[in-house]
């Protein structure tokens, strides 16, 4: 009895130090610091990765070989958006629904629970492309869901902020970000957090250069457009309940201060379905903002 509870505690013991390696294994840099990886082919760049950052072979094949499928359908034009892909580690942020947790590099809309979807790597790489964010930019995400998008963001600006309505879900990513710091991903250090209704911005850190919305609506929040700098950009899913279309919109101030948008469907028409824009009332989630 007592030899097989001895075996049983040496194992987990042996258990908790390996999880423990594995949570050390990354190599801690700032996104500044990096090179891009080696490109030329998938073998030379897992080595680089592994070299540099010391991620596992298993992810950045996965991870390379979405790369491939992104760029070659259009989804991905921007070499800094490219630089993004390539080091964005999706299966972190899969890991936060253990049952999905395999599946970060497919194209789907992957269940995180709550009723929340993940949104897939051609998408978000579609939407920050189109972003087009520079370093040191402030950029606004509404819908924090998973975290992935503002991990994606998080190597191409210094400054994210994102809010998640889901008060046990903004708790969780929080939690995944940590961890993943922790783990030596120190670049989600540039994301912040916060648990509110989207709808109405964020004013304390407002104006914003760049704002991208990860849940449908059918109207641009107004609230949002008054935090966005002039010149600044808005990437937004709008139209009726599961039938938006993705819009980029650029604010445009005249010199005697009168505001136009610019509009451009980032998809030449398709629908592409968001899970709804949701609406705090009095603390408890509640319908949608849809007018
Ligand atoms: C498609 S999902 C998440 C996508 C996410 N960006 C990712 O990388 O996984 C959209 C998210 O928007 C959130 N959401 C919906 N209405 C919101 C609101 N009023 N304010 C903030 N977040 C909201 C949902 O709870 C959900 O987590």
């Amino acid at each position: 009895m007592w030899r097989s509870l001895k075996t049983i505690a040496v194992a987990l013991v042996a258990l908790t130090v390996a999880g423990a390696a594995t949570a050390q294994q990354i190599k801690a840099v700032t996104p500044a610091q990096l090179p891009n990886p080696e490109t030329l082919n998938r073998a030379s760049y897992i080595e680089w990765m592994k070299a540099n950052r010391g991620e596992s072979e298993k992810w950045l094949g996965q991870r390379w070989d979405r790369y491939v499928q992104v760029l070659r359908v259009g989804d991905v034009k921007t070499d800094k958006m490219r630089r993004a892909f390539l080091m964005a580690p999706r299966e972190v942020f899969a890991a936060g629904n253990p049952p999905v947790r395999e599946r970060g590099y497919e194209h789907a809309f992957l269940d995180m629970g709550y009723g929340v979807t993940m949104s897939g790597p051609h998408l978000q790489s579609r939407m920050t492309d189109v972003l087009d964010v520079k370093p040191g930019e402030k950029v606004l995400e509404i819908g924090t869901g998973s975290g992935t998008q503002s991990g994606i963001l998080s190597y191409l600006t210094d400054k994210v902020y994102t809010i998640e309505i889901i008060a046990p879900l903004a708790d969780r990513t929080r939690g995944v970000y940590d961890k993943a710091i922790a783990q030596g991903y120190t670049e989600f250090k540039n994301i912040n957090t916060k648990q509110a209704d989207g709808y109405y911005g964020w004013a304390e850190q407002a104006p914003f250069d760049k704002i991208i919305v990860t849940c449908g609506i059918d109207h641009v929040p107004p609230e949002l457009l008054k935090q966005l700098k002039p010149g600044g950009i808005i990437v937004i899913p709008v139209g009726p309940p599961g039938a938006q279309r993705v819009i980029k919109m650029i604010k445009q101030q005249a010199q005697d201060g009168t505001t136009t948008m610019t509009r451009e469907d980032i998809y030449g028409g398709k629908i592409v379905p968001f899970v709804p824009f949701t609406k705090l009332v009095d603390g408890k989630i509640t319908g949608s903002h849809n007018r």
